[in-house]
């Protein structure tokens, strides 16, 4: 599916809505470039699945977990790829331990950079920056 977004609050929305079609399990992966929007989608998505936390970009710390008050979803693993060296730096934190529960949704920014590491059932997400507020969602 295709949509276009013309501003941050439809991106939050759009991923707002794809949230509430989660069942738990699922890894989505986000790809495209700087400022394109996979932290606002992710924050769209953190909402939508009941976080009331600020949802704040890992960029620096690889990788957040939100625990989640719901009975088939008890976490969210918001993972940001862009300085990883090395996808097995993030093997040695652990995250791979989320893939495979289905508890837990997983969002990873910049997937593309860790493509060896996901499973195959990853869902990749590429947001395109268009020019100035416009973005197209792939799904
Ligand atoms: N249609 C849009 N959808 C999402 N963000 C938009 C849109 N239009 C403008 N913006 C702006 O673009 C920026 C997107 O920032 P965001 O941090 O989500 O990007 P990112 O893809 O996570 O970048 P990074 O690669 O640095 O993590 C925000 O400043 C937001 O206000
Ligand atoms: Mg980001």
């Amino acid at each position: 599916m295709r949509f276009l977004s013309t501003s941050e609050q439809q991106t939050f929305s759009f991923a707002k809505k794809i949230s509430k079609k989660l069942n738990g399990g699922e890894i989505i992966g986000l790809v495209g470039d700087l400022g394109a929007g996979k932290t606002v989608f992710t924050k769209g998505l953190a909402r939508g699945l009941g976080v009331k936390k600020t949802v704040i970009s890992p960029t620096f710390v690889l990788m957040r977990v939100y625990s989640l008050k719901r009975a088939n979803i008890r976490w969210l693993l918001h993972i940001d790829a862009y300085r990883l060296k090395s996808p097995k730096d993030l093997l040695a934190i652990g995250a791979d331990e989320y893939f495979n529960r289905p508890d837990a949704v997983t969002v990873i920014e910049w997937a593309d950079k860790i493509k060896k590491i996901l499973p195959r059932r990853t869902r990749l997400i590429t947001i395109t920056h268009r020019k100035n507020k416009s973005r197209i969602i792939k799904t």
